[in-house]
Formats: structure tokens, sequence, C-alpha cells
């Protein structure tokens, strides 16, 4: 290198410099964990997504794959009584995500959340160098529709059911939210399919809404890759142009279609779920602990000693306790409405019965 030249990360412009990557859940990789830290499902996908990706290795993987992921989409839109121009495809719905803020806030615009929301969102406005305009919701977390409308932003994101939150918002508000704020509306459904309402209705209606889904958490298929947006045709015109022209692979596709085409597997596979995730309520309500209402596959639960003392450190010496255990939850420190909860996975019953024991050993030393 020449005297004087400068390093090449100094080449970069200073916002790039200046991010912090998203900080994804720990992905242990030795056995042995009780893994409920990351929203993914506890079952195994259909069996027809393996058969399927078993059919496409092979010769074809020598050829790019679709780039339109034709087939998802079109089985996406049957699906959702909408048209193939209705849908995007992207490797997880994280992509999808992106693609949203790169074509509407793209050169610094703004982006208006909530807080607490999904926290990529302020990670995809950064490296657009983008504003993130944020509303903050009370202890109720009931939705702030006046002052979500009001945000002066092309690109809202509302998360429901919300993360780390759990709590669904009525579809009745989020509709008023749609005709109220002057932007795009982006419902971040990845959790609706345990919901019992969704506001997938809403993009017929609404040109300036977008639903977003994804097959990490109801399909079980977070190693997959898969995500969805539906919309206006013109929003999904603009995202095709800013999304890589190769986005889905040929697995993904192949795989991610025999999923959405076991919709009864889908079904039985979150009956479950939701089950699980009533009967590890009725635990923490056991204990008197206060927990949100959920309308995902997680719970987000305060602990309390037997004493009666909640907040921050608790929260965060529980999750201690349990990880020593080797039970693996969330804990979101950074935020007052946060840090005295942790967001717990709904695993499997034996899952929830080793989180049960372990919380019952912390009660007697907390
Ligand atoms: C609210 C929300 N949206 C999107 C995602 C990302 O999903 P995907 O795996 O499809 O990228 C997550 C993952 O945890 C999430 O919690």
């Amino acid at each position: 290198m020449k005297t004087g030249a400068p390093s090449p990360a100094a080449l970069a412009p200073e916002h790039v410099r200046a991010l912090h990557a998203y900080t994804p859940g720990l992905q242990p990789a030795e056995p042995g964990w009780v893994k409920l830290n990351t929203n993914e499902n506890p079952y195994p996908p259909s069996p027809r997504v393996e058969e399927a990706i078993r059919r496409e290795l092979g010769d074809v993987l020598r050829l790019y794959p679709d780039p339109r992921s034709t087939k998802l989409r079109k089985a996406f839109a049957r699906l959702h009584g909408l048209q193939e121009a209705n849908v995007i495809v992207g490797n997880g719905s994280d992509d999808v995500l992106n693609l949203l803020v790169r074509a509407f806030a793209g050169g610094g615009g703004n982006v208006g959340f909530t807080l607490p929301s999904y926290s990529l969102y302020p990670v995809l406005v950064a490296i657009e160098h983008g504003r993130s305009r944020v509303i903050e919701f009370d202890r109720q977390m009931t939705l702030p529709v006046e002052a979500l409308s009001e945000i002066a932003a092309p690109v809202l994101f509302l998360t429901s059911p919300n993360a780390p939150t759990g709590v669904g918002f009525p579809i009745a508000e989020i509709e008023s939210l749609a005709g109220a704020f002057h932007g795009l509306l982006v419902v971040d459904e990845a959790y609706a399919d345990f919901a019992r309402e969704n506001a997938m209705g809403l993009v017929a209606r609404h040109p300036r809404v977008v639903v977003t889904r994804t097959l990490s958490k109801s399909h079980g298929l977070a190693g997959l890759r898969v995500g969805f947006a539906a919309a206006h045709p013109d929003v999904i015109d603009l995202l095709d142009r800013v999304r890589d022209s190769y986005n889905v692979n040929r697995l993904s596709q192949a795989g991610g279609l025999a999923a959405l085409e076991d919709a009864a597997y889908t079904a039985d596979v979150v009956r479950r779920v939701v089950a699980t995730r009533e009967r590890t309520r009725e635990v923490f309500d056991g204990l008197g602990w206060f927990t949100y209402p959920s309308a995902t596959n997680f719970l987000f639960t305060e602990p309390r000693t037997r004493d009666g003392r909640t907040g921050p450190e608790i929260a965060r010496g529980c999750y201690e306790f349990l990880l020593s255990r080797k039970v693996l939850v969330r804990h979101f420190g950074s935020h007052a409405l946060t840090a005295g909860f942790l967001r717990i996975t709904v695993g499997t019953d034996s899952q929830m019965h080793t989180l049960a024991e372990a919380l019952q050993s912390w009660l007697n030393h907390a």
C-alpha cells in the first residue's frame, strides 16, 4: 500500500462505517440445548418438502433458478385469493423487508415503525442512510393509530402480531391506520398463522397496504429462507426492479412450494403449537407472572420472584439462570418496555416441561 493511501474500510461512506449489524439470536453449535430463543418451529416441515428438494438435486443444479419464483408466486396468490401480479418472493421475509426499504426509502428516506417491534427495521434503514421515525407503545401495547398515521414517511412497518410482545392488533384498527396514513403501510405478518385474524384481506382493498409473510415460523422452514410480500401490482413491480435477479435458489423454490401446498400439515402443526402455547401461558399465570396475550408462537412474560420482585435485573438473572441450565430464551435489555421480560419460543410439550422445571429452580434461588 502506498503511504498516505486510505485503508480499504475508509473508502466506504460514513453511514456504512457507522453501521451496527442486526443481532440474531444465538445459534449454538453443540447439541443439548432447549432452544427457545429464535421463534423457530419445534416440529419438522412437511415430509413433502424433503421429497421436493431431493427431486431438485442433481443435474438441474447446473441451471439458474427461475428468477421470478413463478410457481411460488402463483401458489401463494391462489392461497390468498390474489393474482400472481400481487406477489413477490424473497430469500426469507427479511429480504422482502429489505427490498421495501430499498425501493421506497433508498437514498436516505424516512421509515416509520413502532418500539418495540422487529429490531431488523432500524438496521435496514441505516443501511440506506435513512431516518427512523419511531412511535413508542405504552405498557398496554394498544395500537397508537393516530400517532402512527401522522408519521411523515413513505413506508411504515407494523409488526402484527408484534414481536417481541406477541400482541396482535385488531384488523379494524390496522384498516383505519391504512386509511389515514399517507405512505405504504407494511404489515409484517411473520406470525399471522398463529393468530385468529390477519390483514391479508386489506391488500385487495388498499393499494398502499403491503402484507409480508414467511415460511420460517408456521411452516418450520427457517433454514430454507422463503418469504413473501403481497401488494398492489405497481408495488410488486418496483420491488422486482430492486431485487437480486436470482434471489430465491432452486432448492428453496421447490421446498417452499411443497410446504405451501401441504396446508393440512401446516394447520396441524399450528394447532399443536397454539395448544402448547396456551398450556405454557397457564404455567406462567400459575406463577403469578404477567404475560401478554400471544397471537404468535412465543410468549412474552415478566419473571417475578417469589417475593414479588420484577424488572430488568430480575429478567436478566432469570435469563442467565436458564442459560446455565442450557435453556436458551431471549432477553431484550435495551428498551424499558422489554427489559423486564423474557421472550420464550413455544417448543414441544417436553421442552416446555424442562423450561417449567428450570423456572421452579430459579424461583428457589432468586
Ligand atoms: C417480525 C418478524 N418479521 C420477519 C422475520 C424474518 O423472517 P424470515 O426468516 O422470513 O426472514 C422475523 C424473524 O424472526 C420476525 O420476527
